[in-house]
């Protein structure tokens, strides 16, 4: 039934009768960001107070579709799986943080990799790998695009003669490297693998999700495109997934922005809405998890009971050089493992109490993984091997605890043998 006028509430009849809003400027919406720096754009890149009622955060928009003025005319949004305005003030974030113009975000990290390949190869064509990498680009690679005529060369990009053998023999669409490395940090030179790629007419694919823009910067050493798994530290809350896409090359863009669409892989709104608040804080985080890890990673060098160790932040590291170099600071992740083998860590990884047991790096929780059969389990015995990464091998995600506590934790369950 229609309301008769007056019986509408006062708020909704003003809510009517107020002037429609001009069109909304979503698009041309990152301020000099130049002129800012990493902190100051966390905060505030590409959010724009909502023109209706100066909401300084950026709403969800959840919505499928856009009312469009007429035939042809929109104000840059039509259906929510091409384009979506929370989305898109991540994307413009995002692109910020790297330092670059262009991002796409996609519903998981995965998912950002699975475009990246559908936007860039076609059957025959031949890929190079990081030996190791996430265990889910590796299934992705053999398990979901070999089929399909594509060939990814899994080999070792820290080693130089390596890395140019491997580009030079035959021809190579992307080169792909994700350095750290989960989860043996082994570093890649990402300078060194773009003048190697581009060398032999490839592009340099640099997953970033492990040190993130805060503390590793791949487009200032002439990467193609940074990928990011934004589930990670990104949003660093335990609260969603996420992935993204990002350069500075508006042909490779234009590439993913029609993968996207084309395959429906978007990030949906509220999940984008999560990572935009978390991000915020990415600096501020960054440096503490490194703060923490740095203690952590001290107090189990000198630990009996530990017998291989693996910190990008200490001296000990066997490419301690090229991470003083490439990156601001070791990170949160740490690798090692402890005297008994694959059984004493696995009693580790049942004995702590703060650290939580879980298959996620990057958040504000500590994490604790074995990768061999949690993270990593899909990827070939053999291929893990090669990898480096062994089955009593433990991977600490160090959080935003008190890092003594982390220590008391870590070393009741060190000191615990009858379980
Ligand atoms: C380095 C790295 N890249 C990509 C991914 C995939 O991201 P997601 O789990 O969001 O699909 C992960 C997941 O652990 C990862 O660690």
């Amino acid at each position: 039934m229609k309301q008769h006028p007056s019986d509408i509430p006062r708020e909704v009849m003003m809510a009517t009768t107020q002037e429609k809003p001009e069109s909304i400027e979503f698009r041309d919406a990152n301020f000099e960001l130049e002129n800012y720096c990493f902190d100051t754009l966390a905060l505030h890149a590409g959010a724009v107070a909502d023109p209706t009622t100066g909401a300084i955060l950026t709403p969800i928009y959840q919505t499928t579709t856009f009312r469009q003025e007429a035939v042809g005319s929109d104000k840059g949004f039509t259906y929510s799986r091409s384009a979506n305005p929370t989305v898109s003030a991540l994307e413009r974030r995002l692109a910020a943080l790297e330092g670059v113009e262009f991002c796409t975000c996609y519903g998981t990290g995965l998912a950002a990799t699975t475009a990246l390949c559908l936007a860039l190869l076609k059957a025959g064509d031949r890929v190079v790998v990081s030996q190791a990498v996430y265990g889910g680009t590796v299934r992705l690679f053999q398990q979901v695009l070999a089929p399909f005529g594509v060939t990814a060369d899994f080999v070792d990009t820290a080693d130089e003669s390596v890395l140019r053998k491997a580009l030079s023999e035959k021809p190579t669409r992307f080169l792909f490297v994700e350095t750290p490395a989960n989860p043996t940090l082994k570093l890649t030179d990402i300078a060194l693998a773009a003048r190697v790629a581009h060398e032999a007419g490839a592009l340099l694919i640099v997953d970033n999700t492990l040190l993130t823009p805060a503390l590793q910067r791949p487009f200032e050493l002439q990467a193609d495109v940074v990928l990011h798994s934004t589930t990670k530290f990104i949003e660093g809350h335990n609260a969603t997934v996420g992935g993204a896409l990002i350069t500075s090359d508006r042909e490779l863009h234009d590439r993913f922005v029609f993968a996207r669409n084309a395959i429906g892989a978007i990030q949906s709104p509220f999940p984008a809405w999560l990572t935009l608040q978390g991000v915020k804080t990415l600096g501020l985080r960054m440096a503490q998890h490194s703060e923490n890890a740095l203690c952590v990673a001290r107090f189990l060098e000198s630990h009996p009971r530990v017998t291989r160790l693996l910190y990008p932040g200490l001296e000990s590291f066997p490419q301690f050089e090229l991470a003083r170099r490439q990156q601001t600071s070791g990170g949160a992740l740490i690798a090692f493992e402890v005297e008994g083998g694959v059984e004493a860590g696995i009693r580790l990884m049942n004995s702590v109490r703060l650290c939580a047991l879980a298959e996620n790096l990057g958040s504000a929780e500590t994490l604790i993984t074995h990768p061999a059969s949690m993270t990593h389990a899909d990827v070939p015995a053999i291929q893990r091997q090669a990898a480096g990464i062994t089955d009593g091998l433990v991977r600490l995600s160090v959080g935003l605890e008190d890092p003594l506590d982390l220590i008391s934790d870590l070393e009741q369950a060190l000191g615990r043998k009858d379980h």
